[in-house]
């Protein structure tokens, strides 16, 4: 998709379609619409609409005129961006998907959109991008009947005093977080038949090359050579040998400072192995490798934004299956640091990968980790579809990264990790034992997991509830969300400074 910023005006434009942004300046009880724009020509238009009440400024609500008198542009949409007091970039990211979506829907592949006024330009115009690029990823890949609806040419139209130059960079740099959340999500749309571990790490391997990055990728032998026990004890299920992935960015010249270790879960199937989970919904668990997506969505935006921080990153790529050669439970296995874990549950098998994971960046030079995991259906019971879980064992740490949620609006938030819960993770055999019960489950997993991260500070982002979006929105189809790449990438970046 090309976009390009326009400083004509706006009635002037030849246009398929021109959208609008109308919101709603009146309190609670009373709608009181206002477009977006001073435009006089357009004002006049919508106001019989508005006095005739068709117009309200509700979010996502569509107006139509077709080629009206005074504008030249076939058709004008006047698009509801909501309370007009609660307009601000996260709106307009979604108000901009919403608008890249109504497009699509009725194979517009070009159009224009009026940029809102009271918004700051450049910050605007970047979300904006974010939202039209987001907007335009579909899920249908493998229909017959799939129709190419990607969009083509978007512009952007500002008011004659904008500062162009200074707008384009902005569209450069939405442009690539947004794209690269987009292939989080297309990783993790992959049934499980065309994304194996082995073709995962095929995945990470051309995005690092095309980005200019150093990737490696490891097999089975590596993994029981590193006395990854945790880890191989997941793989050593399946016909589908596991993957090791690790990814470097490292800027010339940053020879100090932190090193962020990322490290994401791969389970490219998660059967539950021997404790097999229902089948009712398992179809589902192809996107238990969201986490690895994440951080190669996330190393992409880094390698192509080049902040001044060293990050790595690690992917534990592998199945979770039954089989003759599957871990039972009550096995026991030996992580990478020495450390005894009884499996209960072999369902529980995220944090088994993730342990040796956390471990293994910690040994590359890790001074700080963040992983991402669809890590438990607990998290799901505590926040729902709409906040991914924060667990943390350092606050500042913690406080950034909540920070650049605030500002990608990535809803996120902070879990409990104390001590306190560990007796439902003691076990009588081992060191620790994989599973807690039924009680904050969420919790136990993140304790299980900072059994591994020794004194580095350490984000756990919990995504098993916001991965998949399980309602289509108008900005964006059910599926994949790509969620915590922009919160990642910004808060890296953020570093950096
Ligand atoms: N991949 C699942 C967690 C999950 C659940 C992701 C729902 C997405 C949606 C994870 O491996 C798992 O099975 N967790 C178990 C842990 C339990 C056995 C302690 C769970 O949450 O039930
Ligand atoms: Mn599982
Ligand atoms: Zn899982």
């Amino acid at each position: 998709m090309k976009i390009s910023v326009s400083t004509t005006a706006f009635t002037t434009l030849a246009t398929p379609l021109l959208v609008v942004p109308v919101a709603d300046h009146g309190s609670e009880k009373t709608a009181a619409p206002e477009l977006l724009t001073a435009d006089a020509t357009l004002t006049a238009l919508a106001a019989p609409l508005i006095a005739g009440k068709d117009i309200t400024g509700k979010f996502a609500e569509a107006t139509w005129l077709l080629s009206p008198a005074g504008v030249k542009a076939q058709r004008v949409l006047f698009l509801g961006a909501g309370k007009a007091n609660k307009f601000g970039l996260t709106e307009l990211r979604n108000l901009a998907g919403t608008a890249a979506r109504i497009a699509k829907g009725k194979n517009i592949k070009c159009f224009t959109l009026v940029l809102p006024n009271g918004i700051d330009a450049i910050a605007g115009v970047r979300v904006t991008t974010e939202g039209l690029v987001l907007g335009d990823f579909d899920v249908d890949t493998y229909r017959s009947d799939r129709k190419d609806t990607s969009l083509e040419d978007v512009t952007l139209a500002a008011t004659a005093d904008a500062e162009v130059n200074k707008l384009y960079p902005a569209i450069a740099e939405g442009a690539v977080i947004a794209e690269s959340q987009n292939l989080t999500r297309e990783l993790a749309l992959e049934p499980s038949n065309l994304m194996t571990p082995t073709l995962l790490a095929e995945r990470a391997r051309k995005m690092c090359e095309e980005a200019g990055i150093p990737c490696e990728v490891h097999g089975p032998e590596k993994i029981k050579e590193l006395k990854m026990g945790a880890f191989w004890s997941v793989s050593q299920g399946s016909e589908e040998e596991p993957r090791l992935v690790v990814m470097r960015y490292e800027p010339e010249g940053v020879t100090d400072g932190p090193v962020i270790g990322l490290v994401g879960k791969g389970i490219t199937f998660d059967s539950g192995g021997i404790s097999i989970k229902p089948s009712d919904g398992m179809e589902k668990m192809k996107y238990d490798m969201s986490g690895a997506a994440t951080m190669i969505g996330a190393m992409q935006a880094i390698a192509m934004l080049k902040p001044r921080v060293r990050v790595l990153a690690i992917l534990c790529c592998s199945e979770n299956m039954p089989d003759g050669k599957a871990q039972k439970p009550g096995d026991v296995q030996f992580a990478m640091n020495g450390k005894s874990i009884e499996v209960i549950n072999t369902d529980a098998e995220g944090r088994l990968v993730l342990a040796d994971g956390l471990c293994y960046a910690r040994q590359l030079g890790a001074t700080h980790l963040i992983d991402a995991a669809t890590l438990t259906g607990a998290v799901v019971v505590a926040l729902g579809h709409q906040n991914v879980g924060v667990f943390a064992n350092d606050d500042d740490f913690a406080n950034g990264l909540l920070k650049a949620a605030v500002t990608t609006g990535e809803k996120m938030w902070r879990m409990p990790v104390e001590q306190e819960y560990f007796d439902l993770i003691r076990s009588e055999i081992a060191d620790i034992k994989n599973t807690g019960g039924r009680w904050g489950g969420a919790i136990t997993a993140a304790l299980f997991l900072k059994e591994f991260v020794d004194d580095k500070p350490w984000i756990h982002l919990d995504i098993a509830g916001t991965a998949w979006l399980e309602e289509t929105k108008a900005w964006m189809p059910k599926g994949p969300s790509g969620v915590t790449v922009r919160t990642l990438v910004e808060f890296v970046r953020s570093l950096a400074k």
